[in-house]
């Protein structure tokens, strides 16, 4: 029996679940927000529609009752405030660093041994404080924002590629997930295996990589709030590489000893997920130009990290 814990049923967190019961990639799912009725409600709503999808996750919505949760192998916490238009994510941190930590607090009372998949906001310094907060095996904590940015990377590619298939593109995006600090990684993204260099001209790539930059703002702008088709689905794609030990490589914020050059920081890496959570930094031997953007994003983030000393 597996089971999988959505702290925050907002939008991210609610598509989040919906996809991990429809895609029966964890038995059990729990759902558990603040909002009296909210966790419960959406739970029902999904159980009514597993009759018509023909699943067999079972579903269950809890009001703050942490002891519902025991035993969970993953936790996503995507608890605190999205941001509005106009905001960067950087500005939801006074709000939402309080939030996870005492969420996460809750989370390893009743599931010691959980591996805890973060979504919030901004989410390299909440996976830092979370690591921090807690203690834990830095493998056992994994931000997800590469695996989003990645698949905004890939869409802005396929529709510059004339439509191509997103399954034929391979593409990874990594550094802090904030509007000024991800780095799509252009020169290793290919098209079938083959450099998308050799399809698009350079003018062509720099949008590319300028729309993934912005791609999370572009859609708050359009909703009014931020996305959660892709920051869902990428939280889902994320507990089902770890629960069902598939060793993929996915771009995740984790906490660096050392590895891409950094300490004592939470950024965007390749790494190998497997049933223990992150198992391994993959090193993709950025070249020079690459590395020097790394170094300015890490720089970034820590300046954020920075803020919650005076929180
Ligand atoms: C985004 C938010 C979820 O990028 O960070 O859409």
């Amino acid at each position: 029996m597996s089971k999988v814990t959505v702290i925050g049923v907002g939008n991210v967190g609610a598509t989040a679940a919906n996809v991990l019961a429809c895609r029966e990639i964890a038995d059990e799912v729990v759902l558990l927000d603040i909002k009296e009725g909210l966790p419960e409600g959406k739970a029902l709503d999904m159980k009514q529609a597993s009759c018509l999808l023909t699943m067999d996750t079972k579903l269950y919505g809890v009001t703050n009752d942490y002891s519902k949760t025991a035993n969970s192998d993953v936790v996503v916490v995507t608890s605190g405030v999205p941001r509005k238009p106009g905001m960067t994510r950087e500005e939801l941190i006074g709000v939402n660093a309080g939030i996870v930590k005492s969420v996460v607090a809750n989370v390893l009372e009743y599931s010691p041994n959980a591996i805890l998949v973060m979504v919030s906001n901004p989410l390299d310094t909440m996976t830092y404080l979370t690591v921090k907060s807690t203690g834990l095996d830095r493998h056992r904590i994994i931000g997800m924002g590469g695996a989003l940015d990645s698949s905004r990377f890939k869409t802005y590619l396929s529709e510059a590629l004339n439509g191509a298939n997103l399954n034929d593109i391979e593409a990874t995006v990594i550094g802090g997930h904030g509007d000024t600090t991800m780095i799509p990684l252009t020169r290793l993204a290919t098209y079938k295996g083959v450099p998308v260099s050799q399809f698009l001209d350079k003018e062509t790539l720099d949008k590319v990589a300028a729309d993934t930059m912005v791609g999370g703002a572009t859609l708050t702008k359009m909703l009014g709030t931020s996305a959660w088709y892709a920051p869902g689905a990428a939280a889902a794609f994320v507990v089902e590489s770890i629960l069902h030990d598939q060793k993929r490589i996915v771009p995740c914020c984790v906490y660096l000893e050392g590895e891409y050059g950094q300490n004592d920081i939470c950024i965007g890496v390749p790494v190998r997920l497997g049933r223990n959570g992150w198992e391994e930094v993959i090193d993709f031997k950025l070249n020079e130009e690459e590395n020097a953007l790394f170094e300015k994003s890490a720089e970034a983030v820590r300046k954020t990290n920075a803020v919650l000393e005076t929180l």
